[in-house]
């Protein structure tokens, strides 16, 4: 319902904006709030724009990075590190160790693929975790986001098939859907993403027919679920079969707080795109992250990167060396993996306590996020609006895929907030669910929506 104490309406594209600040759209018969504060943007500039740019949408997760950062207000929404967690005095340690051996390079342009230290830290990070490459093989990037914005410059063409996973990472999206592919999802389940589903969809694209196949392993942004050994096989084996490269994006690969190791897909096939990211192992502020690859796919990539900024921060990459020599980060990550698992387990108990029965969410075994599925006839987006008065933040489901699915699910980030906020932030939601599934559930029962909306899909547990 539109407020009544509104001073002024506007009703643009079907939407009202009301001041003060919201946005009411009719849905299915009534005005329904589809955000919590409204801007109105008049762009003289609209219509110069590139074709390009009217396919990437904004996700709630920045939209909503204003609301989630009011202290008044419990944040579930985005996925970020705790870097509170991250002492001072050691950053402090790696600045000064930077300047006073690093100097000068450290404040002039560097290579384009990255300083030579930092690319031999890698390797050995890389070698770790079963990845055996040289320098040579790694460029270092602005973050693993710079390396999807690369791949997809080199990669795609207007029209060209990628496969991912179904929901999938935003970032990943909005980089994708700059150069105007067509985005094939595939379905996952608590093992990851299904083989079958995937074989079916490569059957249908043909050999090389898709540009490459995108898949977060471990702890996926943002259902949570891990790609099991054996699928990972299976996917690698496929991926030969259809001559398909593999970017393999491993942000969360280790925060793991259950269960063991599990080799990543670049460890089973040198050809793999690999991209991995200091932001949760350190911290994002520093926009450091790397690409392993063939080397002729990073030969392509290092000239888009030339043409987007010529080359990365060379102080922050000093500043990254000098931080990860020793053992300090090794402690500091160690206690991030402790206070990490400590908010999962604080997340699903409250879960299991406050949700619906007729709710089911996964069980991630590390990373950041839980992904909560609702009956069908669900659309969260709406409800996101009402969390935020509350005092509570999520994601919409729907934001993870490219259009048109995913609106009876949505995401929770476990990684920012101290337990008991975590609880009392999912007791607020399961409030919001409690209102809504009510009038839902009654809808339902005298059948005013099909039958088929009844049915929940996604990830399940
Ligand atoms: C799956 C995934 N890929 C890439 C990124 C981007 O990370 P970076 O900070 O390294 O750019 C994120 C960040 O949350 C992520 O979740």
């Amino acid at each position: 319902m539109v407020p009544r104490e509104t001073t002024l309406a506007l009703l643009i594209w079907g939407v009202v904006f009301v001041f003060p600040g919201n946005a009411y759209r009719r849905r299915r018969g009534r005005w329904v709030s589809v955000m919590g504060t409204a801007r109105v943007i008049f762009d003289k500039w609209d219509g110069r724009y590139s074709t390009a740019m009217s396919e990437v949408r904004s996700s709630a997760v920045r939209d909503l990075f204003a609301a989630a950062s009011r202290p008044d207000v419990i944040s579930l929404s985005g996925g970020m590190p705790d870097v509170r967690r991250v002492p001072h005095d050691a950053v402090q340690r790696a600045v000064r160790e930077a300047m006073q051996h690093d100097g000068a390079s450290a404040l002039q342009y560097g290579s384009s693929t990255g300083r030579v230290q930092l690319r031999s830290t890698i390797v050995g990070l890389m070698a770790e975790t079963g990845v055996r490459l040289s320098e040579d093989d790694i460029i270092v990037t602005a973050g693993a986001q710079q390396g999807l914005d690369l791949l997809a410059k080199v990669f795609l063409d207007p029209g060209d098939v990628v496969i991912c996973e179904g929901p999938t990472y935003v970032g990943a999206l909005q980089a994708f859907s700059a150069y105007r592919p067509r985005i094939e999802c595939i379905e996952m389940d608590e093992h990851g993403m299904r083989m079958d589903l995937m074989e079916e969809t490569l059957r249908r694209v043909g050999p090389r027919g898709a540009k490459f196949i995108y898949t977060i392993p471990n702890f996926q942004n943002p259902a949570g679920v891990t790609l099991t050994g054996e699928r990972r096989r299976r996917l690698l084996e496929l991926a030969h079969e259809y001559d398909i490269p593999v970017v393999e994006d491993d942000p969360y690969g280790r925060l793991r707080y259950e269960g063991g190791h599990i080799l990543p897909l670049k460890a089973l096939d040198a050809d793999v795109i690999y991209l991995g990211t200091f932001s949760k192992i350190f911290a994002p502020g520093l926009r450091l992250g790397w690409m392993a690859a063939p080397r002729p796919i990073l030969a392509k990539t290092l000239l888009a990167k030339q043409a987007a900024d010529l080359c990365g921060s060379s102080f922050a990459q000093s500043v990254a060396e000098h931080y990860m020599t020793g053992t300090t980060w090794r402690r500091v990550l160690a206690d991030l993996t402790r206070t990490y698992h400590e908010r999962r387990d604080a997340m699903l108990d409250a879960l299991t306590e406050y949700f619906p029965a007729d709710v089911t969410w996964t069980h991630p075994e590390g990373g950041f996020f839980v992904w909560v599925t609702l009956p069908g006839y669900v659309d969260t987006r709406p409800l996101l609006a009402e969390a935020v008065e509350r005092g509570v933040t999520f994601v919409p489901g729907s934001d993870f895929f490219p259009a048109g699915r995913g609106a009876n699910s949505l995401r929770l980030a476990f990684c920012y907030e101290e337990p008991a906020k975590i609880a009392e932030g999912v007791r607020r939601i399961a409030e919001v669910l409690d209102d809504t599934l009510g009038l839902y559930r009654a809808f339902a029962a005298a059948g005013a929506f099909p039958q088929s909306a009844c049915v929940g899909r996604g990830v399940d547990r």
